[in-house]
């Protein structure tokens, strides 16, 4: 996690700099700061607090020079404090260091250190590399050697940029596992942890790769590997985003407003050429054992993609978290692993596949970030197209994977589903995004008077049967992330065996009900419902129109217009989307960038 950037030009750099770590505070923002070099003396402000917080204070933007970097921090090594936020300073002030990453020797390096007479000012691990480098510099007298030198002795992960009284004219980057991106502009250039570092000044890009490091001046940019020091030709990566969805167009939060771009997610995912997401599908039914992988709330859209597999394509993936799959994953070749991340950085994902890879097994992914680990690491890749997502809470990337998803199972299932319902469905698909622009456009000021009216719940059930309790799982961690209230998803068949026991009025249960047709499901959702209503317990729900069984029961409703029952549990976690943020708009919560978080989880 962490977000860092450097920029060297000609013209002053502190205002872009404060507007790099700014477009990259979802990375990370319980502090950070910013140095640059001017005539002659490293100038540093840091602070803890967002980045809009310390500049109020420290006026970050106002730091002279032309060359610098900066930092965004999520806290791991050292608590939130003004020493350990970034950029760490050598003891003589003659280099500044910011870092993403866990440097796993750490102690052991700042005993040698401290033997050797430094003195350090910081309880992070990342303090070693400024004196380190400091260090190397009075024993090497070149800088690019020191860096060398330096990086040898690191164990553990890193994005690093540094800068240096000794050579103020460039910017050094080296990464390890955690992602860096040079951004190449006219008369300038740019290092960041992602696009959005760099992304209003240029969208050509070269991506960093393990065991490389980059040297930047204003004209120029070299890439080489370590320890070897051999140069690295790259290809440039022309990035495709739009620069206006990384904006808040007039909304209040990222969060409402990327679940209003989500009727123009699903046109992007419509747009994926069949023939890839086939070619996807013929890999992962061909394999010997696929294994779909995810964390968090891609963990629950990949559960949702086997329930899709299952229902349409007849076929069972085992779904594991990421961050367990080493533990039960009996990889072979042979086997297909498909991981979904939004960031393609995420380590529990990239972990398992490197594992799964190691193994001998074929890897792919769905991926959002253009250029990240993930989707530069895997066999094959669908990139998902939606756009950058800056809320910390993910909402219209995994809509677009669930839907990516569930394409996929179609084109698995393929002829042997009945040719009138394969139809049915791929015109429901063709429908979605306009479905979805509706409900939005007539529902949200609804679920927002519910929000409010049910504001004050503590603790919620949230409970669905078949591809509903994925979609519970989900909606229930939109709910706690963003709210901080308990929210507990679970199979709403579960329900009887031990978790009843907590129902009474002040406990609520949200029940995302089938439509009447699939009637298996609406069935045992409605068993889930009389149990909770016998036992004196509150139900809200979200329904679908001409349910007449369902809706005379439920305490507090949605009623949502008919829809493929394939794609309904779809519609209700867009729904359950809107009502987190409703409830965390009522409660005043830091809602983009949720307490103790980060977008991109690249620590293990
Ligand atoms: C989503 O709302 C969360 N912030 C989180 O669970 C996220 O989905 C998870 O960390 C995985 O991230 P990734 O999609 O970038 O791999």
């Amino acid at each position: 996690m962490c977000g860092i950037s450097g920029i060297v030009d000609s013209e002053p750099i502190g205002t872009r700099l404060f507007t790099s770590i700014r477009n990259l505070e979802y990375r990370g923002y319980d502090s950070c700061g910013i140095a640059t070099l001017h005539e002659g003396q490293i100038n540093a402000r840091k602070n803890t607090g967002g980045v809009d917080e310390v500049n109020s204070t420290e006026q970050l933007d106002q730091l002279p020079g032309t060359i610098g970097i900066a930092h965004t921090r999520w806290a791991t090594h050292g608590g939130v404090t003004q020493e350990n936020a970034h950029p760490h300073l050598s003891m003589r002030n003659e280099f500044a260091i910011a870092h993403n990453g866990i440097i796993a020797n750490y102690q052991r390096l700042r005993e040698q250190l401290i033997q050797q007479g430094f003195e350090f000012r910081s309880l992070t691990d990342s303090e070693v590399i400024s004196n380190l480098l400091e260090n190397a510099f009075y024993e090497e007298q070149d800088l690019e050697q020191a860096l060398q030198s330096t990086l040898k002795k690191l164990e553990g992960t890193f994005g690093l940029v540094m800068i240096s009284l000794h050579d103020p004219e460039r910017i050094y980057a080296a990464k390890q596992e955690s992602p860096l991106m040079v951004g190449l502009g006219e008369g300038t250039n740019y290092v960041g942890s992602d696009i959005n570092a760099f992304l209003e000044h240029t969208r050509r890009a070269w991506v960093l790769e393990d065991g490389e490091y980059a040297v930047l001046d204003r004209e120029r940019v070299i890439i080489r590997k370590f320890p070897s020091g051999k140069m690295v030709q790259k290809q440039v990566l022309q990035i495709e985003w739009d620069l206006e969805t990384t904006k808040k167009g007039g909304y209040s939060h990222y969060m409402i407003k990327e679940i209003f771009d989500e009727p123009q997610t699903i046109r992007q995912v419509l747009k994926v050429p069949d023939e890839q997401i086939q070619k996807l599908a013929e890999t992962l039914t061909g394999a010997t054992q696929t294994y779909l992988i995810g964390v968090g709330t891609t963990f629950y859209v990949a559960q949702l993609g086997q329930y899709f597999f299952s229902i349409l394509a007849s076929r069972f993936f085992p779904v594991v978290s990421s961050d367990e799959f080493r533990a039960v994953g009996q990889v072979q070749p042979g086997n297909t692993v498909l991981a979904v991340s939004q960031s393609g950085e995420t380590y529990d994902t990239k972990h398992a596949l490197a594992m799964a890879k190691e193994r001998g097994a074929q890897t792919a992914g769905i991926v959002n970030v253009m250029g990240s680990t993930i989707a530069r690491m895997v066999d094959q890749v669908i990139m998902q197209g939606s756009g950058p997502e800056i809320c910390v809470v993910s909402t219209k990337a995994a809509l677009a994977q669930a839907l990516i998803l569930l394409r996929m199972a179609l084109l698995a299932g393929g002829k042997n589903i009945p040719e009138k319902r394969r139809n049915a469905l791929n015109q429901s698909l063709l429908d979605f995004p306009d479905l979805i622009q509706q409900v939005l456009n007539e529902k949200s000021g609804f679920v927002r008077n519910l929000a409010n009216a049910t504001s004050h719940v503590d603790h919620w059930l949230y409970l669905g049967c078949g591809a509903y309790y994925p979609v519970a799982m989900e909606s229930a961690l939109k709910m706690k992330e963003v709210t901080y209230c308990h929210a507990e998803g679970m199979p709403a068949g579960f329900l009887k065996h031990g978790t009843l026991s907590m129902v009474e009025p002040r406990v609520h249960s949200l029940l995302f009900v089938p439509p009447p047709e699939d009637a298996v499901l609406h069935g045992r959702t409605m068993v889930a419902m009389e149990e909770i209503r016998t036992r004196g317990g509150t139900v809200m729900g979200f329904y679908f129109e001409g349910d007449e069984v369902a809706r005379p029961l439920l305490n507090h409703s949605v009623k949502l217009p008919p829809t493929d029952p394939v794609l309904a549990p779809v519609l209700q976690m867009i729904v359950a989307q809107l009502f987190a943020y409703y409830v965390a708009l009522d409660l005043n919560r830091n809602i983009d960038k949720p307490r103790n978080l980060a977008k991109s989880v690249t620590v293990g």
